[in-house]
């Protein structure tokens, strides 16, 4: 090893990556996000175009964050500013930095709006609001919560607070504990929830909604949703991802290591909708298109009507929150690292700074769904706004960045070493991946959906 590796602390293995990935990774994503968006887009073609996503554009851009991270080790930031003028380049590219830096705050944002929507609810369910509740009943008890901008604002501060906290205290020592303890048992529960569903929900609808193709539901807005979402749930396109890859040891296969982190993470989302959908279809009340509120309405409805409903759904959104609380972690270190490293903040004032940024913007999407629920711009609340912008602009363009500057601008070298490559089949087929069917593909349909979203 050499001194510079030496000198930036490693994990002492592969699994901690992959907790941590995967801490980052499973997150609203795919407990909330991604139900509600293939919900609006007709499932099915969604769903399928968002597993080719994963796989062909999410995947080998993942190998080329976490091997840049690794082969940086610093700051996501600073990890490109040295590979670049190591390379001879020109300051451009240390811009797929900034806009991480600047992705990560914005997506913070309204995470932590919508993690204290399922911290709000621990407390209905686990005093029984909801036991027995109709899906009026739920609906009614949501729309109160959305109508209240206070209590919104108290629970995205206590989430933003929990954040904030946690990366005060460092990630290689603050993360790794929670992490290894309750993502299996959000999966325990997970196939629980999935077994109600099988018994007592329209699982056969639900199963055909997520997986039997309508192409004629999905647009090419559509297309491009899917395409943003896949970097969206695995944590792509603002350097969080790189950051962890600084801490792995420098003998764990990276590309082994990334399919774990896929497989686990499209696991999670596709059970996520198989919980959900089998219940709203069985319920008349619920549309599957119904947006952001379509888990907030149905798997109440589902717990409401459980035997030990209280235990299970308070268990529930106690773990959607740690689940959301360790991807929000991964959205705020980068920035926090590049001020410790470059503006000699501490690590307290950085986090701050950020945090507090992050929580004022997410006042903003706060009041998207009550008191600004009129203002619109482009047809778009202010949170739609926030989301759109990140997931479907920025999210898709420093992938696109990552995937430019690894195949095609960085010494073939440096990959090829970093991926133990030398006479690799595996390391030529991603690089060919990501040189040919990366670039083309993330801007047709960034250019096609954006058009398609506008025009
Ligand atoms: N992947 C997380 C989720 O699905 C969200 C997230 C965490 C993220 N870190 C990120 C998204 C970095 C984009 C970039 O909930």
């Amino acid at each position: 090893m050499s001194s510079e590796v030496k000198s930036f602390p490693a994990w002492h293995s592969r699994w901690t990556f992959i907790l941590a990935a995967t801490g980052s990774a499973v997150g609203l994503g795919n407990i909330w996000k991604f139900p509600y968006i293939a919900g609006e887009n007709g499932g099915g073609a969604f769903v399928l175009v968002y597993l080719a996503c994963i796989l062909l554009l999410g995947i080998p851009v993942m190998v080329a964050e976490v091997m840049l991270g690794r082969s940086g080790r610093q700051s996501p930031i600073n990890a490109m500013r040295s590979l670049t003028s190591a390379a001879g380049l020109h300051g451009f590219w240390n811009g797929i930095g900034w806009l991480g830096v600047v992705a990560g705050l914005l997506i913070l944002s309204y995470y932590s709006v919508i993690a204290g929507w399922a911290l709000a609810y621990i407390p209905e369910i686990a005093t029984g609001r909801l036991q027995g509740e109709s899906v009026q009943g739920v609906q009614e008890l949501f729309n109160g919560l959305l109508q209240n901008p206070r209590r919104l604002v108290f629970w995205h501060s206590v989430f933003m607070l929990m954040t904030v906290g946690v990366v005060t205290v460092g990630v290689t020592r603050g993360l790794g504990v929670a992490v290894r303890v309750l993502m299996p048992l959000l999966f325990v529960l997970l196939v629980i929830l999935l077994i109600f569903s099988y018994r007592q929900g329209d699982f056969a609808r639900g199963f055909y909604f997520l997986f039997s193709p309508n192409f004629s539901a999905l647009s090419l807005r559509g297309v491009l949703e899917a395409l943003g979402h896949s970097f969206f749930t695995l944590s792509l396109g603002m350097g969080a991802i790189m950051a962890y890859g600084a801490y792995m040891p420098a003998d764990a296969s990276i590309g082994k290591t990334v399919l774990v982190v896929g497989f686990f993470d499209t696991l999670v989302a596709l059970m996520a909708g198989m919980a959900i959908f089998p219940i709203v279809f069985a319920h008349g009340g619920i549309d599957p298109a119904a947006g952001p509120e379509l888990l907030f309405i149905s798997l109440p409805v589902a717990f409401g009507a459980m035997p030990g409903g209280i235990l299970i759904g308070g268990l529930f959104f106690i773990l959607v929150t740690i689940a959301a609380w360790s991807s929000a972690i991964s959205l705020i270190e980068p920035g926090v690292a590049w001020l410790i490293e470059t503006r000699g903040f501490n690590r307290f004032t950085a986090n701050l700074l950020l945090g507090g940024m992050a929580w004022v913007l997410g006042l903003g999407t706060v009041l998207s769904f009550n008191e600004w629920d009129q203002y619109k711009f482009a047809g778009m609340t202010f949170f739609e706004g926030v989301d759109f912008l990140t997931s479907r602009i920025m999210l898709p363009l420093t992938g696109l960045f990552i995937a430019v500057f690894v195949g095609w601008i960085l010494a073939p070298a440096v990959s090829k070493k970093e991926l133990n490559g030398g006479h690799s089949r595996a390391w030529s087929f991603w690089y060919w991946v990501l040189r040919y069917i990366c670039p083309p593909a993330i801007t047709v349909v960034l250019v096609v959906g954006l058009y398609d979203s506008f025009v």
